[in-house]
């Protein structure tokens, strides 16, 4: 086979997951609620075709066999999350837990798969949520026992870790748009929880650096949404600034550079809603930047200059400065709604280059989600052909990103199989494997075989 698009010795080729979504099991084997078991308890109907988190994907029980399916694609990476819940339910250590994620973690690396392993994924102990959540500094120290008991249990085989994957959603869902527990609306305690989420992270880097880990990286993984304005008139341009500085250099800024922005400093400042801090924290960023960053695109924002004033009375939000912008003929996925925009990987990429150090970075999650994917099934197998142009149309920008010297190491689909997405449930369809929620079987889709065939070339 020619191939056009080579990729890099030693490339990751892989996919990403996470505890909720995939493991199931969520009443077994001594693990305690999170706050997505407690909020479908009380809310069923918020969540699409009123499905919760109890089952999922079974992976707490197939785990071996879906190993065995990452390996027939070709997978030399994949991404768990572990689940604090079931780790550390009432703060205790729970053994059962152990034996399953050291499991999973052996099986991998028997079978030739790097195991990425990432710390959070939105799910907060529903008893820590109770004592405050991310609003509270004590919950803070809490995650920072946790993250040292990972380290200690499984660093001695897990040499890629994360902090957090896309800490930024917990704040815009639970405290400014009403998607995640606890459903408040209150842009002083968002900006309260994005500074302790970072926190936090600077402190699991730093209880992780104290461990003898010579050839392993921590990171954090970001969904990065480049922010492109309307027009270059000065004001469009501000208001993509402000959008940027909000949704993606709050954390990008601090995890990779150690400090925050001084405009965004500013910004917080003038309308009062700094966040309050302890004395030594700012020290604590600079110490504990990272060695990797995991790098989630989906889809550009647009944005343009506000076209009416906030009303002065209302409660601040960051939507003050900015509004989205529609922009006509853009492309979009018709069966999910989001923007395609394949050239953002790769503006993403230029710009960890020239303005983050080049850091060392892969894209942790891209994909497609599909709504009733089954109507493309035609001789038993999902005909995912839209997915595959979309993996192959980003390919070829990280390729081109690659070409221009940024330090991008590897690509993981969201994701693996078809799994429960928090309020959407099973609505869109992300997999290599779609999976029949009846029986839990797996079966491949077109693109697990083009995967497959992309990951033996290292390349297409
Ligand atoms: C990503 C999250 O941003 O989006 C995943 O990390 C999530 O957890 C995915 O499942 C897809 O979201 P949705 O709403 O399309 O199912």
């Amino acid at each position: 086979m020619e191939v056009n698009y080579q990729f890099p010795q030693g490339f990751w080729w892989g996919s990403a997951t996470s505890a909720t979504q995939i493991e199931g099991a969520a009443n077994e084997d001594g693990k305690a609620k999170n706050i997505w078991d407690h909020w479908y308890e009380q809310e069923p109907h918020r969540f699409f075709d009123n499905v919760g988190p109890s089952k999922t994907s079974d992976f707490y029980h197939t785990y071996k066999d879906d190993i065995q399916l990452m390996k027939e694609i070709g997978h030399n990476t994949f991404r768990i999350s572990l689940s604090w819940s079931r780790l550390m339910p009432q703060g205790e250590l729970n053994q059962q837990a152990v034996t399953f994620y050291n499991s999973v973690i052996d099986e991998l690396i028997a079978n030739d798969i790097e195991p990425f392993v990432n710390l959070f994924h939105f799910d907060m102990p529903f008893d820590l949520q109770k004592q405050g959540g991310w609003e509270s500094r004590e919950v803070v120290d809490k995650y920072v026992d946790y993250a040292a008991t990972c380290f200690r249990l499984f660093g001695d085989r897990v040499t890629k870790w994360f902090t957090f994957n896309e800490p930024i959603v917990p704040v815009e869902g639970g405290y400014l748009y009403d998607f995640h527990y606890p459903n408040i609306v209150d842009a002083k305690k968002a900006v309260q929880v994005a500074y302790h989420t970072m926190i936090a992270h600077a402190k699991a880097v730093q209880a992780f650096r104290q461990f003898d880990f010579t050839h392993s990286k921590i990171g954090i993984i970001l969904n990065l949404t480049p922010s492109y304005p309307r027009s270059n008139n000065p004001a469009d341009l501000r208001a993509s600034r402000i959008a940027d500085l909000f949704f993606n250099r709050s954390f990008l800024d601090p995890a990779v550079l150690g400090e925050y922005p001084e405009e965004l400093i500013a910004i917080l400042k003038e309308h009062g809603q700094l966040p309050s801090t302890f004395e030594g924290d700012k020290e604590l960023l600079k110490r504990n930047t990272i060695d990797l960053l995991g790098v989630n695109y989906y889809q550009p924002r647009r944005v343009k200059a506000k076209e009416h004033l906030p009303n002065p009375y209302a409660p601040f939000m960051p939507d003050w400065f900015f509004d989205n912008y529609e922009m006509p003929g853009r492309k979009m996925n018709k069966y999910r709604g989001w923007e395609i925009y394949e050239k953002g990987i790769y503006d993403i990429l230029i710009n960890l280059k020239e303005n983050y150090g080049n850091i060392a970075s892969f894209i942790s999650e891209n994909g497609m989600g599909v709504q009733d994917e089954e109507r493309f099934i035609e001789n038993g197998e999902i005909q995912d052909d839209y997915r595959i142009e979309f993996i192959r149309d980003h390919l070829k920008w990280v390729h081109q990103a690659i070409q221009e010297d940024c330090n991008v190491k590897g690509y993981h689909l969201w994701a693996f199989m078809d799994n429960w997405s928090w309020m959407n449930a099973y609505k869109n369809r992300y997999g290599f494997y779609s999976v029949n929620l009846k029986t839990m079987k797996r079966t491949p889709k077109k693109s697990a075989h083009w995967i497959k065939s992309v990951a033996e070339h290292n390349g297409f």
